[in-house]
C-alpha cells in the first residue's frame, strides 16, 4: 500500500514511464503494468514512475510504492469545478505530481508556470515537457521544474530512439537547462525501445527517460520493461 498524502520521491537515474491511453494500460492493465515496473525497478535497483490515465490515478497510488503521476493537471483551487483534475485532487490521493505541457496536451508557458507553483506549494512533482531546445531553455528558466523533459515531438512514437536520432538535442537540453535552473534534472523521451537507447541518454547526460508506446502498447509489457532496465545498468 503507498504512503497517504505528500509527494513520493522521484530518484535518479529515473525511469518514467507515461501509459497515455494506450488500450492495454487502461483499468487494470494499468495496475498490472505498474506492478512490473515497480518490481523490475526493486530488482534493478533503478527509480521508477508511472503516469497512467486519470481514471487510474487513485487505485495505482493506493496499490503501489512507486510515485505515481497525473499525465496533466489543470491550475484551480478546490470549489464548483466541473471536469477538471485539480492538484488538490492529486494531495488527497496520494499522487505525487503530474506531466505538464506533453506534446499531446500542450499549454501556454504562463500556464506551465502557474501549475509548476501550485505543485510545489502542495509539495507535488512537475515534470515539464518540451518539444526543442529554445522551449526547453525559456521553461527550465521560467518555472525552474524538478524535472524537465525533452522529447522532439517528431520522434514520439517512432522507432528511432531521440538518443540516437537527436543526441544533440539532448546533449543539448542538458547543458541548457543546467544553464538556467542547475537544480532541474533532465530526461528524455521519443521512441526509446531499447537498452542501447536508455545507455546512450544517459551517457548523454540525462538523469533518466520518459517511455510510453515500447511499454504501454507492447504485447509482453513486463519483457519490455525488462529490456530498458538493461540500459541502466550498462
Ligand atoms: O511521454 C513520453 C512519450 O511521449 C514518449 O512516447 O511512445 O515514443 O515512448 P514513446
Amino acid at each position: 500500500m503507498g504512503p497517504t498524502g505528500g509527494a513520493r520521491e522521484l530518484g535518479t537515474p529515473l525511469f518514467l514511464l507515461n501509459l497515455k491511453s494506450y488500450l492495454p494500460a487502461l483499468g487494470n492493465g494499468a495496475l498490472a503494468i505498474g506492478r512490473n515496473l515497480q518490481e523490475a525497478g526493486r530488482r534493478h535497483r533503478v527509480s521508477t514512475a508511472i503516469a497512467p490515465s486519470a481514471a487510474s490515478l487513485e487505485v495505482l497510488s493506493r496499490e503501489l510504492r512507486i510515485p505515481v503521476l497525473a499525465q496533466h493537471v489543470d491550475p484551480l483551487e478546490p470549489g464548483a469545478r466541473t471536469g477538471f483534475l485539480i492538484p488538490a485532487s492529486l494531495s488527497a490521493t496520494g499522487v505525487a505530481g503530474s506531466l505538464l505541457n506533453h506534446s499531446e496536451h500542450p499549454i501556454p508557458p504562463a500556464q506551465v508556470l502557474e501549475t509548476s507553483k501550485m505543485l510545489r506549494a502542495s509539495g507535488l512533482v512537475s515534470i515539464v515537457c518540451s518539444g526543442d531546445l529554445a522551449a526547453a531553455t525559456r521553461l527550465a528558466r521560467a518555472s525552474r521544474p524538478p524535472f524537465l523533459a525533452i522529447e522532439p515531438p517528431e520522434l514520439i512514437g517512432g522507432s528511432v530512439s531521440v538518443s540516437v536520432a537527436r543526441p544533440e538535442i539532448v546533449r543539448g537540453a542538458v547543458e541548457r537547462v543546467r544553464r538556467v535552473s542547475p537544480r532541474t534534472r533532465v530526461l528524455c523521451g521519443a521512441g526509446v525501445k531499447t537498452g542501447e537507447d536508455v545507455r546512450r541518454a544517459i551517457e548523454l547526460g540525462a538523469e533518466g527517460i520518459l517511455v510510453s508506446s515500447a511499454v504501454a502498447a507492447a504485447q509482453n509489457p513486463a519483457a519490455a520493461i525488462a529490456e530498458l532496465m538493461r540500459g541502466f545498468k550498462a
